[in-house]
């Protein structure tokens, strides 16, 4: 059976002791209530990991990072590796989102090189494809996509491929307040479904969890995650309320 998945994405906000009292407030909420039907995660900044990890030890709510250094270990000063994301209990780590690919300029070698070896870390990745507006706009939104996860994530070998969930995310969707419409995520969904079928068989295809970003709220929710191929959500902004991110998770 496929998996579904709520993933909230912090990004870059709450200092330490805010997020720690976050955290615990929010794993406090999910482990109250009977088992959600999607597997949670909080995907914190890098210093909330270990505060986090520990608060979430034995909890149904799993924790994740929000990007790796793309080497295992040495001399790359400011860099946080794989291995030590891995080490305070970090089940995932969010590679290749839009925020990363524009600002700090990654492409699709050095994405599929992270994710490469977050995998031979321990590490299960949230992998991010999505179009810009005017990609969209002059419909090659299904050309763009379909070349991400072709030159970042195909290279990957069958057994490999296993340990990734996708996450697609319009980029003008993000943070903006625009969201697609269920019928738009759903026709991205079916055809990123039908890239993975064609590449890695069709047991593969169906079982990957293919997640939903972008302005993902409780009013939007429930409708996006009732079309067919749509597994959960990636939610940034509305992943800081405790309120919204429960509701998005009871959504499912
Ligand atoms: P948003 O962000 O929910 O604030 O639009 C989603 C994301 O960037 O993962």
């Amino acid at each position: 059976m496929r998996k579904m998945i709520v993933a909230g994405n912090w990004k870059m906000n709450m200092n330490l002791e805010e997020g720690l009292s976050f955290a615990k407030s929010v794993n406090q909420y999910f482990n109250d209530k009977p088992a959600a039907k999607a597997e949670v995660i909080l995907c914190t900044p890098f210093i909330h990991l270990d505060g986090v990890g520990q608060i979430l030890k034995n909890s149904k709510v799993a924790l994740g990072a929000q990007n790796c250094a793309s080497e295992p270990s040495g001399a790359y000063t400011g860099e946080i590796s794989a291995g030590m994301i891995k080490s305070t209990g970090a089940k995932y780590v969010i590679i290749g989102h839009s925020e990363r690919r524009t600002y700090y300029h990654e492409d699709d070698a050095l994405l599929n090189k992270k994710t490469t070896l977050a995998i031979s870390s321990g590490l299960k990745v949230i992998f991010c494809c999505g179009e810009v507006k005017e990609e969209r706009e002059s419909a090659r939104h299904f050309d763009v996509v379909k070349r991400q996860l072709i030159d970042g994530l195909f290279p990957l070998s069958a057994t490999e491929i296993e340990n990734i969930v996708i996450a697609y995310e319009p980029v003008w969707a993000i943070g903006t307040g625009l969201t697609a419409s269920p019928e738009q995520a759903q026709e991205m969904h079916h055809y990123i479904r039908g890239l993975v079928q064609e590449k890695y068989g069709k047991q593969c295809a169906e079982e990957m969890t293919i997640l939903y970003g972008g302005s993902c709220k409780p009013s939007n929710a429930s409708e996006i995650f009732s079309k067919p191929d749509v597994d959960g959500g990636l939610i940034g902004g509305a992943s800081l309320k405790k309120e919204d991110f429960a509701a998005i998770v009871e959504a499912i």
